[in-house]
């Protein structure tokens, strides 16, 4: 038939004639499903990832020199004080008009921490067992109430996630939230092709092998599914983007967004100070007049090496991966299709073989494509970067063990959380090695140092594994307190 006809033209065209043996073998219910996807898919733009991506290496888009960002310290001092207050009371303004949308990354597949279903769901609390999502949500309710605004709440979610991550928050009440104050939005995803032929890969018999287009991917999710207009609606002109595995963010820091607003930044970033040239993680910087971030893969020793006058690491800033973006800015980025570039990455896909059977394979076999938020920082106008200290704001869970997992979020948490306390006046037990016993606050009783010492100052000493959370707060304060 002609739409067959059509569809076989585009898969030759494509280099997918592979598949025009598959549909012409598949059951008419596979054959059906497999051509709706097939009908959905940009086999342009997937010829033109194979001939830029397969069989070549991936090159830096750039050369020249790389230069440190433009920056300014959070300027904390060590209990949390703030000393900057003409940038945080500027953010502490936009916070109260509702200006600020929050906008939650969680659409990822979290295959190095290898739990099963959507990170947010990791019940990372160390006492309660509480997840990444609750814990999130309670900071939302705690900084909606501290500057009593509504700040709506995006989720960004990925088709293989989505129905999970909505009954996460339906079979939780929304964690105590409106539920018309909270979005999920789903990005899109890209196939899989084989790594060495650049052939689509199948997960079943009338399905490709799919998976999310990256963390670049909010931009064009937030645009076609309209949410940029619904946040328009609500009055936000600024949003706050964070990831779903860092439960130590500052949920819109009101002095970040300070400077953010002060330096008319399209896009800011949050930056913490490398523990040595070779850690793996992506580091911000300036090539010329733009704020780029450089993969660790792509920075040679010498350059991660090179320090300055007084010793420190000229590429000292590692990227934490939470902006303040202007939605302007996201609805210029999309109003041509999606101007980011693509990157690939080589992992293991399990895949239908020729003969029918399912391979899963020992090694990576696949290649897979993405985009990545960081690279909208070049189209900036302006972006500025704010160093915070890693201690106070981030210890992200990626892997199953080692560092920047679990347990070191674990220990991370209780010295923060202990340190408050302790500036309040509080003892808390520590172990022989000298970390504290594990310490859990609520959000929603305390969002910062400042909240410790008005709401737990007198608070018995801590010495076995303890959870302070509203209830405890209700009792001093009555309920009235808390439920605003
Ligand atoms: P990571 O780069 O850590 O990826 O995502 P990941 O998928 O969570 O984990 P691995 O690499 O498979 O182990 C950083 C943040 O970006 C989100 C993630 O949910 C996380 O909050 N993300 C990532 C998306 O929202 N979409 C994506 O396509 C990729």
């Amino acid at each position: 038939m002609g739409g067959n006809r059509q569809l076989a033209d585009r898969l030759a065209a494509a280099g997918q004639g592979h598949l025009i043996e598959v549909l012409a073998h598949a059951t008419p219910a596979d054959a059906a499903a497999l051509t709706a996807q097939l009908d959905e898919l940009d086999l342009e733009l997937i010829a033109r990832l194979v001939g830029q991506f397969v069989g070549h290496d991936e090159v830096a888009s750039a050369a020249g020199p790389l230069a440190p960002p433009n920056a300014v310290p959070l300027a904390r001092g060590p209990a949390d004080e703030v000393r900057d207050r003409t940038a945080r009371a500027a953010g502490e303004a936009a916070l109260r008009a509702g200006h600020v949308g929050l906008v939650l990354l969680a659409g990822g597949q979290g295959t190095r921490l290898g739990f099963n279903g959507p990170k947010g769901n990791f019940p990372f609390g160390p006492v309660t067992g509480m997840t990444l999502f609750a814990h999130h949500a309670a900071k939302v309710a705690a900084v909606r109430t501290r500057y009593d605004a509504d700040l709506p709440w995006c989720i960004l979610t990925s088709p293989a996630n989505d129905a999970v991550t909505r009954a996460a928050f339906a079979d939780a009440a929304w964690f105590g939230l409106d539920p018309d104050s909270v979005r999920f939005v789903v990005q899109g995803t890209l196939p899989a092709v084989d790594s060495a032929t650049g052939q689509l890969l199948l997960e079943a018999p009338g399905r490709l092998a799919l998976s999310p287009d990256g963390h670049g991917g909010l931009f064009l999710a937030l645009r076609r599914s309209g949410t940029l207009d619904w946040l328009a609606d609500r009055g936000v002109q600024t949003m706050f983007t964070f990831q779903v595995d860092n439960p130590l963010t500052s949920i819109a820091d009101p002095e970040f967004l300070g400077y953010h607003l002060g330096a008319g930044s399209d896009m800011s970033n949050l930056a913490v100070r490398k523990r040595e040239p070779g850690e793996r993680v992506g580091v911000i910087a300036r090539r010329g007049d733009q704020t780029i971030v450089v993969e660790y893969s792509d920075l040679d020793d010498a350059t991660a090496a090179a320090r300055d006058a007084a010793g420190e690491l000229v590429l000292w800033a590692g990227n934490v991966a939470t902006h303040f973006i202007e939605a302007e800015f996201a609805r210029r980025l999309t109003d041509d299709g999606l101007r980011l570039p693509y990157h690939r990455a080589i992992k293991k896909v399990p895949y239908l073989a020729a003969s029918g059977r399912t391979v899963v394979p020992d090694d990576p076999n696949a290649m897979k494509f993405e985009t990545f938020i960081f690279d909208a920082l070049p189209i900036a106008r302006a972006s500025i970067t704010v160093e915070i200290p890693r201690a106070a704001q981030f210890s992200p869970i990626k892997n199953a063990t080692g560092s920047d997992s679990p347990e070191s979020c674990r220990r991370d948490m209780n010295r923060l959380y202990a340190g408050w306390l302790e500036a309040a006046g509080v003892v808390v037990a520590h172990d022989d090695d000298g970390e504290p016993v594990d310490v859990e606050l609520d959000p929603r009783l305390a969002l910062d140092a400042a909240d410790v010492r008005t709401r737990l100052a007198g608070h018995a000493p801590i010495d076995r594994p303890t959870a302070l959370s509203a209830p405890w707060l209700a009792t001093r304060l009555g309920d009235a307190d808390l439920a605003r």
